[in-house]
């Protein structure tokens, strides 16, 4: 999709991290932003200051775990705008932990966000689009997760590997049935943002007293995640190869550096028919 202008963009997780330099960098294109979040407070403060830029931006509060969340923000903004051209999928959460000793509320709760949040967003915004006619993109936001599988984050690999896969059908469906919409897969490697205190945004039903165990692995990982998140590239590094990726109908866009030869030597496992080797970044 090359002409940007005074088209509309929905963001989801439009409140912080990459969502919100999405929404920077494709206000700054002359596209009229949708931000979504389920943090209210921080939804204000992102619109209040893009806002003061003179950017267009609306703002909605919508869980995109709930299906009928998404189907009313969908709802809001055709009434509002009367088109979506480009829909980001971008929510989403991190947890911690070996695999069998995450909670179901754990896997509910990432799953829900990651892999639902972009399932929803889809089912809500896609046949809208195509209805439309016009052109249009869909922006998946996985990660490097998503084509790699480390200990300690089997929930998250989960749920980014998941947006892979669907976001590669996606493509060959729309390639097939509506060609007029593009997709892209964003792969970011370590950003810095919040997403090492994703439990800010855990709901209460899925934080009861034993949805959340305290193990070594989950502590010791989270920590890390916090700490490489601190060290991480700055999102506007995503934004604008998102706002490439749009322009020039690319699928992949993947992190770079100790990131992608990890991805290649878990490929090359699979073809070559070993056991996975456990491999680090960098
Ligand atoms: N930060 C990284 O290193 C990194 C790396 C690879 C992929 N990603 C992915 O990037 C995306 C954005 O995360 P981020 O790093 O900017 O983190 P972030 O925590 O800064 O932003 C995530 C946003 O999603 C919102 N959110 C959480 N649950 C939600 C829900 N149920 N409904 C609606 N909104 C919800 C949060 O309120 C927040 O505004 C995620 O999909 C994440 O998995 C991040």
């Amino acid at each position: 999709m090359q002409d940007l202008q005074d088209r509309v963009a929905v963001i989801t997780g439009g409140a912080s991290g990459i969502g919100l330099a999405l929404g920077k960098a494709l206000a700054a294109e002359g596209m009229q932003v949708v931000l979504a979040d389920i943090e209210q407070g921080a939804l204000d403060a992102a619109v209040d200051a893009l806002r003061s830029t003179g950017a267009s931006v609306s703002g909605y509060h919508c869980d995109v775990a709930d299906g009928a969340s998404v189907e009313a923000l969908a709802a809001s903004v055709y009434a509002q705008h009367g088109a979506t051209h480009l829909l980001c999928n971008n929510a989403g959460v991190f947890t911690g932990g070996l695999c069998w000793e995450g909670s179901e509320a754990d896997y509910r709760w990432v799953l829900g966000v990651n892999l639902w949040g972009v399932v929803n967003g889809i089912r809500a915004f896609v046949p809208r689009m195509i209805a439309g006619g016009a052109e249009g993109h869909v922006l998946n936001v996985a990660s490097m997760a998503g084509f790699t599988a480390m200990p300690f984050a089997g929930i998250y690999h989960t749920s980014k590997h998941a947006v892979v896969g669907l976001s590669e059908s996606l493509f060959h469906d729309l390639s097939l049935q509506a060609p007029q919409i593009g997709v892209s897969l964003v792969c970011p490697e370590m950003i810095r943002t919040a997403i090492g205190r994703s439990d800010r945004n855990r709901p209460a039903e899925l934080s009861g007293a034993n949805d959340t165990p305290q193990t070594e692995a989950r502590l010791f990982v989270e920590d890390t995640i916090r700490q490489a998140a601190l060290e991480g590239l700055d999102p506007t590094v995503i934004a604008a190869r998102s706002v490439s990726a749009i322009r020039e109908r690319r699928f992949y866009v993947l992190g770079e550096g100790g990131w992608m030869d990890l991805a290649r030597g878990r490929m090359e496992d699979i073809t070559a028919g070993r056991n996975p080797v456990l491999r680090a970044p960098g």
